[in-house]
């Protein structure tokens, strides 16, 4: 149990302690100059569980993303994705600005584009007509409540892009929740796509870093980009040290995570006018609608007064997102806190 529970995103988990003690003893160099053995160690590690030839280590998700984009563009192209994607509303339209970049935002159902909504949103060749540069994929969905797709979804999604010559980035901000969920390795979802971003820093508890995966000459260029936007970091084994613990001890126990953020879903499901389907929550993230006017403030307010910290992600929207700094009483916790909440309503 903690003071507060924190329920706002599983990027406020905090290092454990066997992370702290890798930081302090980690083996450092200048990995501009590709001298931290440590950095080698937890991009090798990160190569390997993707199943790709090389990976990069790079500071977050937003940038990981960026600097795939940008490896696999030209400006004036286009890249399709999803409406909801992270790379589209939460990375200040990065792509755009510093890529030359437009975006085709593609509504899907789960948050997962399908085969021929690839292929009827490429673009022909046309002098009028920007041409396609890449293909994005969100794996799990954060803002459609942690779903995930299955790496036969990606494997068609990413078919259908190739037969038109345009590469696919899958985002994998939360990759090992949806491995963890589905129970297939990681390399099964990263194998159809040409790059894949991770982060160490959400779930898995590390404090900082993301990798992002490709063939040995995607991550030369990639390795390029991330100097040009001021990514090249020096001894920064000291921040690897605590992802290869992560990658070593945290990636099993997201199944808890999980369970968690069922529990809770089938909890908030039955106090009134809270709206979801429990049955869809699939990893660590709850995403639910309050049918009631000023209800999500209300309720936002109501449960910070109890200690219950949640995160309004619309008018009437709220998210929850268990991790390792969530056990089963604060789950408890919170759903007394909705419950009295909702108790008039
Ligand atoms: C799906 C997804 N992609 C990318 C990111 C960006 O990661 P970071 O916060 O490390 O920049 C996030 C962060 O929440 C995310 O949820």
């Amino acid at each position: 149990m903690h003071d507060i529970v924190d329920l706002r995103s599983d990027t406020l988990t905090l290092p454990t302690p066997a992370m702290r003690e890798a930081m302090a003893r980690a083996e450092v160099g200048d990995d501009v100059w590709e001298e931290d053995p440590t950095v080698r160690r937890l991009e090798e590690q990160a190569a390997r569980r993707t199943g790709k030839e090389a990976a990069l280590f790079v500071s977050s998700g937003t940038q990981g993303n960026l600097v795939s984009v940008l490896a696999q563009t030209r400006h004036g192209q286009e890249i399709i994705l999803d409406r909801d994607s992270h790379i589209l509303n939460y990375e200040g339209a990065s792509a755009a600005v510093f890529g030359g970049v437009q975006t085709m935002p593609v509504t899907t159902e789960r948050g997962f584009l399908t085969a021929s909504q690839v292929r009827e949103n490429v673009r022909p060749a046309n002098i009028h007509i920007p041409t396609t540069g890449l293909v994005c994929l969100e794996n799990t969905h954060n803002r459609h409540g942690g779903t995930c797709c299955t790496p036969e979804e990606i494997t068609a999604v990413a078919a259908a892009a190739h037969a038109h010559g345009v590469a696919v980035h899958l985002d994998g901000a939360r990759i090992f929740n949806a491995a963890v969920a589905l129970g297939r390795p990681v390399a099964d979802f990263a194998r159809p796509v040409d790059s894949i971003t991770f982060c160490l820093s959400k779930g898995l508890a590390a404090p900082v870093g993301s990798l992002v995966c490709g063939s040995r000459e995607f991550v030369a260029r990639a390795r390029r980009v991330r100097k040009m936007v001021g990514g090249g970091m020096r001894q920064v084994g000291v921040l690897a040290a605590a992802g290869l613990v992560a990658l070593d001890t945290m990636v099993d126990r997201l199944a808890e995570d999980h369970e968690h953020a069922k529990r809770l879903a089938r909890g908030l499901a039955a106090l009134p006018r809270l709206r979801l389907d429990p049955e869809k929550v699939q990893t660590n993230i709850v995403i639910f609608h309050v049918d009631r006017d000023g209800g999500s403030a209300e309720l936002a307010a109501g449960c910070l007064a109890r200690k219950v910290k949640i995160h309004q992600i619309g008018p009437s929207a709220i998210r929850c997102v268990t991790h390792k700094d969530v056990d089963g009483e604060d789950i408890d916790r919170a759903l007394d806190a909705f419950r009295e909440i909702t108790a008039t309503w």
